[in-house]
């Protein structure tokens, strides 16, 4: 499958279930399941947060599109933590996730937002490389910072991309338009 039989948009309920059941797998397998059914459908009916899915952009009519992939963002004032986001294993390394992010990304613009943060699992390396590829750079390892029901502990690496300098926005700022780009 190429990134063009990929559709972006933002998740609906209808959809936690396909997202909680990735997250376990794919993202917090082995720390407990904090991003359940509900936590999930929370995110997505928070007006603070953007969750969006990446669905085969083809399907048989009146099939549901598979979702091949989810991120779930939460806008601050002037930050964005990115909470989650993965790719079903088959599916990685055809620029499934550069897709999802670049829309977080544009959101995030027009949003005024001047920073992007995320923590991922220490060992990670696969999730570190794709973020350094993505303009994103390491800024501190917490130790600990995981921890399973089972007294489980993991670190974590924090990571930051900056989108503007940091403070109150121009008077005469606008969202940046597709066609400036
Ligand atoms: C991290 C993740 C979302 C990347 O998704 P993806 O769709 O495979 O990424 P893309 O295909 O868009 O990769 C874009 C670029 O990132 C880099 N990259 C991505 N995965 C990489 C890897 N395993 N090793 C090295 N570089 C990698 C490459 O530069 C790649 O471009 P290229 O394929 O042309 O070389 C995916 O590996 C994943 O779901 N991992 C499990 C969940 C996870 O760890 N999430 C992050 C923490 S919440």
């Amino acid at each position: 499958m190429t990134p063009r039989a990929i559709t972006i948009r933002l998740a609906e309920p209808r959809d936690a279930q396909a997202i909680a059941l990735m997250s376990r797998d794919f993202i917090e397998s082995g720390l407990g399941w904090k991003y359940d059914a509900s936590r999930v459908i929370r995110a997505i009916r928070d007006r603070e947060t953007l969750a969006v899915v990446a669905c085969d952009a083809k399907s048989a009519a009146g099939a549901r599109a598979a979702i091949n992939g989810f991120a779930i963002m939460e806008f601050g004032d002037e930050r964005a933590h990115l909470v989650l986001l993965a790719v079903r294993p088959s599916l990685r390394r055809s620029g499934i996730g550069q897709r999802i992010l670049e829309w977080l990304l544009e959101s995030a613009r027009c949003a005024g937002i001047a920073s992007i943060h995320l923590e991922l699992r220490a060992g990670n390396e696969a999730a570190r490389r794709f973020y350094r590829a993505m303009g994103f750079y390491e800024t501190v390892l917490v130790p600990g910072y995981y921890r399973s029901g089972e007294g489980r502990k993991e670190g974590a690496l924090r990571m930051l991309r900056v989108l503007r300098v940091p403070g109150p926005l121009p008077a005469a700022w606008r969202p940046p338009r597709m066609e400036d780009r």
